[in-house]
């Protein structure tokens, strides 16, 4: 494992749970729905969009913690297709956060090889924010390290009927035999191809629904809950949970 922050000589909670850890049985891919930011941020008396700030910083740090454990992929689900529904300024907050995360954070990310992608519609996104994700998605496209795909405007039913429809054509044309589809070649017309499945969910702010995030890819992950808001949930947490994913005997329906 990499080195990690150390507390007065010794180690910090972050490390003292990493290194509990189970080398063997780190989850491939994790994705995370990073809930409550606004309950956070109202509980202190500050505007939503501070929740949402402080939400983006916390992105970086379970970043590099599971960087540091060696998961491969990380999903955050960062804004879904029914997010267009809050207020325009908060949208527009929103939007603009990736112009303030990439240039802060890009040398770093860079640095700990991570490689950026986004799984969601570009349509609809404004450009200021396309164009700043496809940067740090181009400067970081060499690197072999920690995928950090940000779920940006995506929205797991219409990405699986945008992917029917499109499967639907190719079995028109010919190109795909009907009594050939199966749950692999599915998989290749959604957004997350060539993404492994997520092993492990957590969802943070004691909410206990999926909201439409990776509904088929989702189908055999472990779940994992907590009522902290999502810019309280630190390091050790993360920890907590791929302890007790470790804890879980996964048995895809087998005995
Ligand atoms: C849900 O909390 C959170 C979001 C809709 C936004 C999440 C986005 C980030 C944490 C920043 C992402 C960073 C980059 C760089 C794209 P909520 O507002 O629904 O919380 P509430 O349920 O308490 O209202």
């Amino acid at each position: 494992m990499k080195p990690f922050r150390k507390w007065f000589g010794g180690k910090s909670e972050g490390e003292e749970a990493a290194s509990a850890l189970d080398s063997d049985n780190i989850p491939n891919h994790v994705a995370v729905i990073m809930d409550g930011n606004g309950r956070w941020a109202q509980k202190r008396g500050l505007p939503r969009v501070a929740g949402h700030h402080s939400g983006m910083k916390n992105v970086k740090k379970i970043t590099m913690a599971a960087n540091h454990i060696g998961v491969k992929v990380l999903t955050m689900y960062a804004f879904s297709t029914e997010n267009w529904k809050r207020p325009k300024e908060e949208v527009e907050y929103l939007m603009k956060l990736p112009l303030e995360f990439f240039p802060k954070e890009i040398e770093e990310l860079i640095a700990n090889n991570v490689r950026i992608r986004m799984t969601g519609w570009p349509e609809g996104l404004p450009d200021y924010t396309l164009k700043t994700v496809q940067d740090a998605i181009d400067k970081t496209k060499h690197n072999t390290g920690l995928i950090l795909n940000f779920a940006l405007n995506y929205g797991s039913r219409k990405e699986m009927l945008s992917g029917i429809q499109r499967l639907a054509q190719d079995a028109k044309d010919g190109k795909v035999n009907p009594a050939e589809i199966n749950e692999h070649l599915f998989s290749r017309y959604l957004l997350t191809d060539p993404l492994p499945d997520p092993d492990l969910l957590i969802r943070t702010s004691g909410e206990l629904r999926i909201s439409n995030f990776m509904l088929w890819q989702l189908a055999y992950s472990e779940l994992w809950f907590t009522d902290l808001c999502w810019p309280e949930f630190t390091e050790p947490h993360f920890y907590e949970a791929i302890q007790e994913y470790q804890r879980r005997a996964r048995r895809y329906g087998g005995l």
